[in-house]
């Protein structure tokens, strides 16, 4: 399931949101107007878990781990700058709450091969990044560790991106399917066991051959097959209750089935015009220097029909017109239009507003940086308190984890 509107932020609600990110260094404003704008607004209403996902970043950089701690710092400099905040939102690294690791392991023992090879991301990563050697263990694992993650705090909402639904809806099965093997309910059992008793052998073992391809891969068709046998038995209502409970369920929710929010689209292109990504090159820093802010943006493309000065243009050629859609207000927006199409503005003139909306935009949050950048021990603070915090929450699902496998001494 997922739901593109969360609800509306007027109270807060004890349900916990949960998100990561790997630890690529510092952000981007498109990282900052896709996804932390959404964060900082999130913080308000929920229970927030940010964390920074950095043995989801050893699945592909295994070999070079040494820069994943300055890029840690980086990036948590730059939520902290985009307005999250560590009185609201927990903020944590993943490897610091060794619990991930636990559920990690005991998920693995029951998810199936298949469920983790037909993930998109799977295959297509391994053929985008063809200088590494991905026909590893830890990246074939990387969906169920992402699971573990988000079981493990129970969250009900998973701010993420389009490309990461896939990995959401397996974390649901994954739940679903924990639920089923460990969740049952001992009274219900005992009827229904009672009752399947009762059954002709043969009828029996059809049932239980039925409820097994049901549960394990969601068959409906299956169900309704088992249904069926059910009604048609000589049982008693009682004793057909028992198995009907049974079969839909009756098991306890020890994890819960997150949901997806999907974060909406950031309208910032690259400088380009392509979508924002460091590998482009078309990116702007959420603390890019002013000096390079400028120098980027006078050097953007423009619509490559305007040779000369004098040459009208046209803005849905052009990547500044992008941003001018998502910086500037109506009047500014009327002024490229008739002053590019009529040769009225340079295209230097054109870009000038939106330097300076960049330029307003980044103060807040440089000023919110400069004390993290000063004394980065703040950081690892906010860091160790946040990890503290996170490891409570773990702790206990782990506990009900591991009850419900009878995993005890
Ligand atoms: N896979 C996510 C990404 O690449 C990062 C991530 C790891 C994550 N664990 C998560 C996101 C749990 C949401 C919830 O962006
Ligand atoms: Fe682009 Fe503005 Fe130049 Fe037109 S005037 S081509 S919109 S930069």
């Amino acid at each position: 399931m997922i739901s593109s509107e969360p609800i509306p932020d007027t109270q807060r609600t004890e349900d916990r949101v949960l998100s990561g990110m790997r630890p690529t260094g510092a952000l981007h404003l498109g990282h900052y107007h896709g996804a932390l704008k959404n964060w900082a607004q999130l913080q308000n209403t929920y229970a927030c878990y940010f964390f920074v996902a950095d043995w989801h970043a050893l699945t592909t950089h295994y070999e070079t781990p040494e820069t994943i701690s300055a890029h840690t710092t980086e990036m948590v400099i730059d939520w902290l700058a985009a307005g999250v905040d560590p009185s609201k939102a927990t903020l944590f690294v993943q490897s610091r709450v060794i619990e991930h690791a636990e559920l990690f392991l005991l998920l693995g023992m029951g998810t199936p091969l298949s469920w983790l090879e037909r993930v998109p991301t799977y295959k297509d990563q391994i053929a985008n990044l063809r200088d590494k050697d991905l026909t590893t263990y830890g990246f074939l694992g990387y969906p169920l560790l992402q699971a573990a993650d988000i079981l493990i705090y129970l969250a009900r909402y998973v701010p993420v991106g389009a490309d990461q639904i896939p990995h959401i809806e397996m974390s649901r099965e994954i739940a679903r399917r924990f639920n089923h093997l460990y969740g049952k309910d001992p009274l219900i059992e005992a009827q229904a066991c009672a009752a399947s008793a009762k059954l002709p052998e043969a009828v029996r073992e059809q049932l239980v051959a039925l409820r097994r391809a049901a549960d394990q891969e969601g068959l409906t068709e299956m169900r309704e097959q088992a249904r069926e046998l059910i009604s048609a038995s000589k049982l008693s209502r009682a004793e057909k209750d028992a198995l009907r409970a049974q079969l839909s369920g009756g098991r306890r929710q020890i994890l819960r089935e997150p949901e997806a929010l999907l974060t909406p689209e950031s309208k910032l292109p690259g400088l380009d015009g392509r979508k924002m990504s460091k590998s482009y090159g078309n990116s702007i820093a959420i603390r890019e220097d002013r000096a390079s802010v400028e120098q980027k943006v006078k050097r953007m493309p423009t619509d490559p029909a305007r040779v000369k000065r004098t040459d009208p243009g046209n803005p849905q050629r052009c990547p500044v017109w992008q941003f001018h859609l998502a910086y500037s207000d109506d009047a500014t927006q009327d002024w490229v239009q008739r002053g590019c199409t009529t040769a009225g503005i340079g295209c230097l003139e054109c870009k000038q507003p939106v330097i300076d909306a960049i330029l307003r935009e980044q103060q807040p949050m440089l000023e919110r940086a400069q004390p993290y950048i000063d004394n980065p021990a703040l950081v690892r603070d906010i860091l160790a308190d946040g990890c503290d915090k996170a490891r409570v929450t773990a702790q206990s699902t782990m506990r009900a984890v591991r009850d419900a496998m009878g995993l005890k001494i």
